[in-house]
């Protein structure tokens, strides 16, 4: 059935206990099968910036990739609710800033939300962007933007002054106007009383089983990361395997000659026989 998510459907689904299902999505082909699963909600995580470009941190993503990102991913879906991520020094600078990229982002690629990273420090930039009539999904705890001050991808929250500032943080962007609100990294009995004391929405990744939703890169939950898995990634496929063996199936039957078989050419016959024996001898 087609019934499109929005911030109201999405905040009726918290209201009935119901969880809300988010999925990293970067791509056309992968937003349509994502849409066809019945997943809630997509975000266009700037962390595109590792799985689709291969750096070692999402620093160094642009407004314009993000855009153009953003686009294939909203013609892809129908149903699911598209956030997009606000890159690294989008919004930082100043409210007006965020405001204008924030903008951007929806107008440019139809999007329904923004994300940005933060809690109080960004409280004005998330007000004034909901001011404009756009719909913000706050990210607080380990926000790897941060990565820097952090020293690596470390679970934030843990602590008595941690837990209260994480706890804060949260208050903070929900007063700002925030619907949504993702905790990563964020210790689980801690990331279960940010969401009881809470109206807004919260994603977890990484933040045990009582946040409102979940959240995983897909390239993680589909078994398509060769290399490093964080601990609390589940993968619900192996794809990557399977990919990697069709495209080593291919490869052979090129080689081989074994492809491609009659039933594989475009037209399977145009000319006659005699014809191409002329041509043959003629030239
Ligand atoms: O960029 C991203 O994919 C994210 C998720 C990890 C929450 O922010």
């Amino acid at each position: 059935m087609n019934r499109k998510n929005t911030v109201g459907t999405l905040l009726e689904m918290k209201q009935r206990g119901e969880k809300i299902s988010m999925v990293t999505c970067y791509d056309y082909s992968m937003s349509r099968l994502v849409d066809a699963a019945g997943i809630n909600t997509i975000l266009v995580g700037d962390s595109l910036g590792m799985t689709m470009q291969g750096y070692d941190t999402t620093l160094p993503v642009t407004m314009e990739e993000m855009i153009i990102y953003g686009r294939g991913v909203v013609r892809g879906c129908q149903n699911a609710f598209v956030v997009m991520d606000m890159p690294f020094m989008s919004y930082q600078v100043s409210a007006a800033q965020a405001v204008e990229n924030a903008g951007r982002l929806i107008k440019e690629t139809n999007a329904n939300a923004v994300k940005l990273e933060g809690g109080a420090a960004v409280a004005e930039q998330i007000k004034m962007i909901v001011d404009a009539g756009i719909p913000v999904n706050a990210h607080i705890g380990m926000t790897p933007q941060s990565v820097n001050v952090f020293g690596g991808f470390k679970v934030q929250g843990k602590g008595e002054a941690n837990a209260r500032r994480v706890l804060e943080d949260a208050l903070a962007v929900q007063e700002a106007g925030a619907f949504m609100v993702t905790l990563e990294c964020v210790p689980p009995k801690l990331a279960k009383l940010i969401t009881s004391k809470v109206d807004m929405i919260t994603i977890g990744i990484g933040a045990g089983a009582g946040c409102d939703g979940q959240v995983l890169v897909c390239q993680d939950l589909l078994g398509m990361n060769m290399d490093f898995v964080p601990k609390f990634v589940k993968r619900f496929g192996e794809v990557g395997p399977a990919i990697k063996q069709a495209f080593q199936d291919y490869d052979a039957a090129v080689k081989d000659g074994t492809f491609p078989a009659l039933e594989q050419s475009f037209v399977k016959s145009d000319c006659s026989d005699e014809f191409l024996a002329k041509l043959d001898k003629e030239f």
